[in-house]
Parts: C-alpha cells; structure tokens; sequence
C-alpha cells in the first residue's frame, strides 16, 4: 500500500515532454484543466505556442519550453528553467517519442531507424529524467512518469527498432523504483495499446480498441492519481497481450502471426 498522498497542484508544476501533438498535448491539456501550471516541450515551438494560447481560460496554465530530448545539456537547462520560473516540478511526464516502422524485405537492414529510436525513446528520457530526478530526490517528493507501450511486453511485427526502446523503458522504471522508494520519489510507468494520434495515423492495419487522445489522457491521469505503478489500457487489449507474454514461444508466435494477420 502507497501511503503517500496523491500530489496536487499545490505541490509544484507539471512538466511534458513531447507535448506539441498526440498524448502529451492531450495530457497537457488535462492537467490544465485540473489547475496545473504546466510546462511543455517538443521541438515543434509553433505547435507548442498553438497550445499555450489553447490552455488560456483553463484553471491552470501551459508554458512553452521547446526542446530536442536528445540533448542533455540542454534537457538540464530546461528543467532548469522550469524550477526557476514556475516552481518545483512535482509531477513530470516524459512521453516524447517516435515509431519508426521496421520491415525487413529484400535482405536490407538499415541501422538508422533503431539508433534514432534508442536515442530519442530511451536516451531522450534518461535525458529529461536525470536532472528532475536528482533535483525531486534532494527534496524528497515528486512522481516520474515514464510513457513506453504496450510494444515493451513482448516482440511484435514491424517494432524491431521500436520496441526494445519501449522495453527498455519498462525495465528502467522498475530498477529506478527501489532507490526512488528510499528517497520518497514516485514512479509510474504508461504502457498504452493504440491510440489515435499522428504516430498511428500511418499504420497500414486495423488497430485493435484504438483510443482517443483525451481518453488516453484521462486514463493516464487517474493512474497517476490512484499513484499506480503501471498505467496501462485499454485493459482488454493490454491483458490480452500480457497473457500472450506468459506462454511459452511456440504458442507466442504462430498466435501474435495470427492475431496481427503477419505472413
Ligand atoms: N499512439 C499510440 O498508439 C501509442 C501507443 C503506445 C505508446 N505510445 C507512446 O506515446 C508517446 C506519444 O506518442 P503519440 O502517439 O502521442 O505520438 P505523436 O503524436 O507523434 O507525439 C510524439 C511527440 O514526441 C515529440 N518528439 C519526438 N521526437 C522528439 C525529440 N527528439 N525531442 C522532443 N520531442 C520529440 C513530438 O514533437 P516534435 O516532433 O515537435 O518534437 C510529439 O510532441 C510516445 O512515446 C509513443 O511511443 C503511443
């Protein structure tokens, strides 16, 4: 049982990466709208500006802090920044990530797409997380809210450069939580079936359950509120595939084969 209680926005600010579309504008948005004062980062500093102005009106407010989370200098600078104008950041999720689509055809490997994955997926996390981190544990309160996927659990058609940065994720929540414990730092990790945003725009095959950003947002908030570990959904779908995980490989195969139609 967590004994400590849910944060609030009377703790500190709230910070999201990759917040200029899909999930993190959407959480944005929402914990806006819970009172939050939150600041925002992506690269695209229009798209943040775009949403700055949409939070104005709401009972918190949306501040602009444009970022590339491959940069740890400059992830540093930004947390940073966040502390000295808006306050303690109390509650930080890092959500900034791509899905680069891999298929194998024609006997070509392209190094690039798991490279630019781990980079952005995993080290941009790490990236984000180290200086919130250390800052949260010397003050010894705070949540850290790592977003991954339902591609984490077990290997899927197409997410060869994608989902050993999720999986990666998933072990990194759990190894950082035992530390995080002792200094009185929550932990959550995000494992999200499909949700409709540009990074599933493209996929060339039904999405089983896809979701909306908002509910996916809301979904991700009552997690953080419940202070669960593991934030995952749609429940059907996520089970679903963890059931999947637990059989031995020669059922796992030839049944995710048939479920996603892979020849
Ligand atoms: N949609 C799904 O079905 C689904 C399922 C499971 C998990 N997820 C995870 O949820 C998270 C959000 O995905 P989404 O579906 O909302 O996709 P999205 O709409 O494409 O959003 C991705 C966000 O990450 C930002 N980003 C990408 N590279 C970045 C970089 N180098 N530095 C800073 N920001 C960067 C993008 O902004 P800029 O391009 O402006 O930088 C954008 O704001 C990702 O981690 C994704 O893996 C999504």
């Amino acid at each position: 049982m967590n004994r400590l209680a849910a944060l609030t926005p009377g703790d500190g600010c709230a910070w999201v990466t990759g917040a200029s579309s899909g999930i993190g504008r959407a959480v944005a948005l929402a914990l806006a709208q819970q009172g939050w004062r939150v600041a925002v980062s992506a690269r695209g500093a229009a798209e943040l500006g775009t949403l700055v102005a949409e939070a104005v009106g709401l009972a918190g407010s949306i501040h602009s802090y444009p970022l590339d989370v491959t940069d740890p200098e400059r992830a540093a600078q930004v947390c940073e920044a966040i502390w000295g104008d808006l306050g303690p950041i109390a509650l930080s999720i890092f959500n900034a990530g791509v899905y680069l689509p891999v298929e194998l055809t024609g006997g070509a490997f392209d190094r690039q797409p798991f490279a630019t994955s781990m980079q952005i997926n995993y080290l941009g996390v790490v990236n984000c997380l180290a200086p919130v981190a250390s800052r949260q544990m010397a003050r010894g309160s705070g949540h850290l809210v790592i977003v991954s996927s339902v591609t984490g659990y077990g290997g899927l058609p197409r997410a060869a450069a994608y989902g050993p940065t999720k999986a990666a994720l998933i072990n990194l929540a759990e190894c950082l939580k035992f530390d995080l414990d002792k200094a009185g730092v929550r932990i959550s990790i995000v494992c999200p079936g499909f949700v409709d945003t540009p990074a599933t725009a493209g996929n060339p095959f039904p999405m089983p359950f896809l979701m909306p950003a908002g509910l996916a947002a809301q979904r991700i908030l009552a997690g953080i509120h419940r202070q669960d570990f593991e934030i995952t959904f749609p429940r059907r779908f996520t089970f679903m595939l963890k059931f999947l995980n637990l059989l031995p490989y020669a059922l796992y195969f030839p049944l995710v084969k048939r479920i996603t139609g892979w020849r």
